[in-house]
């Protein structure tokens, strides 16, 4: 059977945003950036998304197209020895970030739910905590994990990519136009002008004293918004055929990816700020007590917060599908076993082992920094090591294919796989698992 391509570029970018675009933008994002002190924060993301995460999505790029294969098997066809682990790791990061994103992805559904039958008449942020704490532990967050599963499940054995691009064409904009209308009622709070301050400001003493932990944070906040290191930008480039403009595509993801990451920062801290929450305090509960008061607050509150929870809940699916997709497709070409089977077996063991994080938060902390802040980042830095010194003028001639030599943009790129990116994430590596 020929393997599937996309059907245009336009489904190819989608997709590849719908993976981008997720719970790393809206849930991850503002509660880092709280974490590690604003402004500082957000300076070094930005830095970081620009000159770290976008080449090493052209790395994955590169590779995907240039094999047509599954990560897994991508690399042992570029690579020899023990490089053959690293398509491992990618599966076995994927398998660890899936289980605590669906879980969380589980309170958006049951956030959503909440609108509908009840609305958000919370009195002030003790209630909005008090909600959080019963959405998040026992048998609710067990079966909204259950039900995200079998979504994810039910799409991926379907292998259903008309879907998913439909649902990413109305989604994306949906996202960017609701956000903006809730970013333009926080500027209305009296808190904003202070929120903004520190939002915006990187405070430069701050950033000397708690660097430590602001760079790994950061990194690994760059790597997973946009997807890298554990091999779906490598899928979904792989069925790609050989025209595209690789280095326009990533532009458009990471832009895309960036601006709504950056909005999302300008509805949370008004509201945590008017609420008079510690931005650093809330932690993974910090969108959900930041919108819940804002909807308590806007009349037609409750028909918006649906509507957004909804779609929240749909960008994570988005992701999510991405990640099953990684690991069926390794299961598919590796054992010879069906769609079907693979995408049940797999997703079951997903579930099984997010249940832990439905028990005790305390699990959330250790898969997140364990994924997000560990496994992901190594693996993002082995390819790139890969790709720079191992097969160069391959990945550079993928590059160029389409687009040309880039006035000597290609080489830059290199360089950039090479060295920097190198510098940054052993840097952060050995830093978070000092942390860990
Ligand atoms: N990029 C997604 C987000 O920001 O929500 C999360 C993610 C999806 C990370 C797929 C990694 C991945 F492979
Ligand atoms: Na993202």
């Amino acid at each position: 059977m020929a393997r599937e391509t996309w059907a245009t570029r336009m489904g190819f970018i989608l997709a590849a945003v719908g993976s981008a675009v997720g719970l790393g933008n809206i849930w991850r994002f503002p509660f880092i950036t709280g974490q590690e002190g604003g402004g500082a924060f957000l300076l070094l993301y930005l830095l970081f998304v620009a000159l770290i995460g976008f080449p090493a999505i052209l790395v994955e790029f590169v590779i995907g197209r240039y094999t047509n294969l599954n990560p897994v098997g991508a690399i042992r066809e570029l690579g020899s020895g023990a490089w053959n682990y690293l398509g491992w790791l990618f599966v076995v990061t994927g398998f660890v970030t899936l289980s605590y994103y669906s879980v969380v992805a589980g309170w958006f559904l049951r956030y959503t739910l909440i609108g509908v039958t009840d609305g958000y008449a919370l009195a002030g942020a003790e209630e909005a905590n008090a909600l959080y704490g019963s959405v998040t532990t026992g048998l609710d967050s067990l079966l909204f994990h259950a039900v995200f599963m079998a979504l994810v499940i039910g799409i991926i054995a379907a292998g259903v990519r008309r879907g998913i691009e439909v649902a990413v064409k109305v989604m994306v904009p949906a996202i960017i136009v609701l956000l903006v209308g809730l970013a333009a009622y926080a500027f209305t709070l009296d808190a904003s002008g202070a929120a903004y301050a520190y939002y915006l400001t990187p405070d430069f003493g701050y950033l000397a004293a708690n660097w430590t932990s602001i760079l790994p944070a950061a990194a690994g906040q760059a790597f997973f918004t946009l997807s890298l290191g554990m091999g779906v930008m490598i899928t979904y480039a792989s069925y790609l055929g050989e025209d595209r403009n690789l280095a326009a595509d990533a532009g458009i993801i990471a832009a895309l990816d960036t601006l709504i990451a950056v909005i999302v920062g300008f509805v949370v801290f008004p509201f945590l700020f008017a609420a008079g929450i510690e931005p650093g305090g809330p932690g993974p509960s910090a969108i959900f007590v930041s919108l819940t008061s804002a909807f308590s607050g806007i009349p037609g509150g409750r028909i918006i917060g649906v509507v957004f929870f909804a779609m929240v809940g749909i960008a994570a699916l988005s992701s999510a599908i991405s990640i099953l997709e990684v690991l069926v497709s390794y299961l598919i070409d590796e054992f010879d076993v069906a769609r079907v089977p693979a995408s049940a077996g797999i997703g079951v063991a997903v579930f099984l082992l997010g249940v832990p994080v439905t028990i005790d938060l305390i699990f959330l902390g250790l898969y997140d920094n364990l994924a997000g802040g560990v496994l992901l980042v190594l693996g993002s830095l082995l390819l790139a090591l890969f790709v720079g010194w191992v097969i160069p003028d391959v990945a550079r001639n993928e590059l160029e294919k389409g687009i040309g030599s880039l006035g000597g943009l290609g080489t830059a790129w290199v360089w950039i796989i090479r060295i920097p990116i190198a510098i940054v994430v052993l840097v952060s590596l050995y830093l978070g698992v000092v942390d860990y």
